[in-house]
């Protein structure tokens, strides 16, 4: 549909938070659309949510490609073929390198299970519970060259409680990802989201994204 915002999707397993923006992207009146996911994964269920949904996805394989920057360049190249104006990684496991990352400066995104700038890359509802933290949370931030760094656009916390385990944790992290993620993408849509330095503010008026 034109007009509105369109998403490209990266991810290489389970796909719920790609869910989440499908499922958003659905809802009358939402602003964006996922026109493409691609994963590093063959079998990554994320991809098939997006033929389920309509949506092409594609299969870019590491191992058709010499090094990072060649994968990272192909990458681009596909996003940049589906006309891609915001890039979301969802569960995405490998790292961007840095010409991926200055290229799409500003229009790329990344949820990640914790309350940066506590606990970047991986396992961090594993490093919350082993850190003893009370409060958890979900992250919404945009990403630059370094791991988890970026911007941060949205949070929320949940409380870790004394009986948890990584899986429980993990669950209540994730009802709030799917709320948060799809909020950002709405909001960077309707061109409110203003980013000075490392601070990310709401415009109360919509811009241009
Ligand atoms: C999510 O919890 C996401 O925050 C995390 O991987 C999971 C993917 O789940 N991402 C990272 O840890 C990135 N550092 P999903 O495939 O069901 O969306």
């Amino acid at each position: 549909m034109s007009g509105r915002l369109r998403v490209g999707v990266l991810a290489s397993g389970r796909g719920s938070n790609l869910q989440a923006l499908l499922d958003a992207c659905r809802q009358p009146g939402f602003p964006a659309e996922v026109v493409v996911v691609v994963s590093d994964r063959e079998a990554a269920p994320a991809l098939a949510r997006a033929a389920a949904a309509g949506v092409p996805a594609v299969f870019l394989n590491p191992k058709d490609h010499a090094d990072r920057a060649g994968y990272d360049a192909a990458l681009l190249g596909c996003l940049a073929g589906h006309g891609v104006e915001l890039t979301c990684l969802a569960g995405f496991m490998r790292i961007l390198g840095p010409a991926f990352v200055r290229a799409l400066s500003g229009r790329l995104m990344n949820v990640h299970p914790s309350l940066l700038p506590a606990f970047p890359g991986l396992a961090a509802q594993r490093q919350a519970l082993e850190h003893g933290v009370k409060v958890a949370g979900a992250t919404v931030h945009f990403v630059d060259e370094g791991v988890d760094t970026g911007p941060i656009i949205a949070q929320s916390g949940v409380p870790v409680l004394d009986g948890d385990s990584e899986a429980s944790l993990a669950a209540r992290i994730l009802v709030e990802e799917h709320r948060i993620y799809p909020e950002a993408v709405r909001l960077f849509a309707l061109g409110r989201l203003r980013v000075a330095g490392r601070r990310v503010t709401i415009d109360t008026e919509g811009g241009s994204p």
